[in-house]
């Protein structure tokens, strides 16, 4: 008589176990909005805008966290004003620090100045998780995210663990930026996340003297790409010294110089975005159960064995 087993089957085998479900982004408690500043481009404003929007927001009486996601090239301690790896020694560890009305967290913290972070991207893209789900952000209307330029592993790992409320593109108006700036927005639109507009930094340049706008990288073209990608133009922020002095200084211009016609801009700026932000949450349909959420976004990379806490 036949066993009725099939023989790869003992009597007495445990049932399977199921394979982990990909959940989607998922939301942080308290938290309204999740933005991403981003360019494909290295070096065309997006730590300066993030800073200052953040800033423009807060003084708007938004409560907003900043979160920098350049864990490689962590810039806004400077400008924010705050000395390198204050928190090194802290025994709380690397914790946000309540700077000009916004709730700023930064590897930067950490790291003594000219300590290069040499991480591998599944560690950068842990690195950036913890920064988001690790800190006890409270309520906050507004959660910014600084990411570096490319399309890299912290930006992949931004839209897969977040619901991103949208993301804001930074570029300089010469070709070679907005060529750069396409991409990002394609980037973003495989990942299904919206574009809440084109920001174009060093628009002109005003000349102190005689007031002359000189036109340094070229202008309009971020206009153009926008009415190209059917995205919104932002706004456009000027080259002005007193932008890249308040960098340097970690004096943000909106906090320390309000009535300059710059800090007039991105206020502006930051007015647009509040408000296509809350059409957007309102135009969303309701959250949908978690193993369905955003079924349609890439599955995020599985951990590895190099992945280390930052928090
Ligand atoms: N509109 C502006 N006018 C003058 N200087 C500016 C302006 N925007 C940015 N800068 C200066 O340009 C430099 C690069 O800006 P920033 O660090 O914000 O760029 P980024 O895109 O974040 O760079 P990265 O890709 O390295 O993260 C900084 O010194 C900043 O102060
Ligand atoms: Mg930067």
């Amino acid at each position: 008589m036949p066993d009725s087993a099939p023989p790869h089957q003992h009597a007495d085998a445990s049932p399977p176990i199921p394979a982990p479900k990909f959940q989607g982004p998922q939301p942080i408690d308290g938290v309204r909005h999740i933005i991403a500043v981003a360019s494909n481009k290295g070096g065309v404003g997006k730590s300066t805008v993030s800073t200052n929007l953040a800033v423009a927001l807060a003084k708007q009486g938004a409560k907003v966290g900043l979160i920098d996601a350049d864990i490689t090239g962590p810039n806004l301690p400077t400008m924010f004003g705050l000395p390198a790896g204050f928190q090194a020694n802290s025994e709380q560890g690397l914790h946000p620090i309540d700077r000009y009305g916004v709730k700023l967290i930064s590897i930067g913290f950490l790291l003594p100045v000219g300590s290069p972070v040499v991480w591998r991207g599944p560690m950068i893209g842990t690195g950036v998780k913890q920064l988001l789900r690790d800190v006890p952000w409270g309520e906050l209307d507004y959660l910014i995210l600084d990411l570096p330029p490319g399309t890299s592993d912290a930006t992949m790992t931004a839209a897969q663990d977040v619901p991103l409320a949208g993301a804001i593109i930074v570029s300089t108006p010469q070709q070679v930026a907005l060529e750069d700036a396409a991409k990002a927005i394609a980037m973003f639109e495989k990942l299904t996340v919206p574009v809440l507009g084109i920001v174009e930094n060093m628009s002109y340049f005003i000349t102190p003297d005689t007031g002359q706008r000189l036109e340094i990288f070229g202008h309009g073209g971020a206009e153009a790409a926008a009415e190209e990608h059917a995205i919104d133009f932002l706004g456009a922020i000027p080259l002005a010294t007193e932008i890249r002095a308040g960098g340097d200084d970690g004096r943000p211009i909106v906090e320390f110089d309000p009535d300059n016609p710059v800090a007039q801009a991105f206020r502006d700026i930051a007015q647009r975005i509040a408000a296509k932000a809350d059409v957007l949450a309102q135009m969303a349909p309701p959250a949908a159960p978690a193993h369905t959420a955003q079924a349609n976004r890439p599955a995020p990379a599985a951990p590895t064995p190099n992945e280390r806490s930052v928090i």
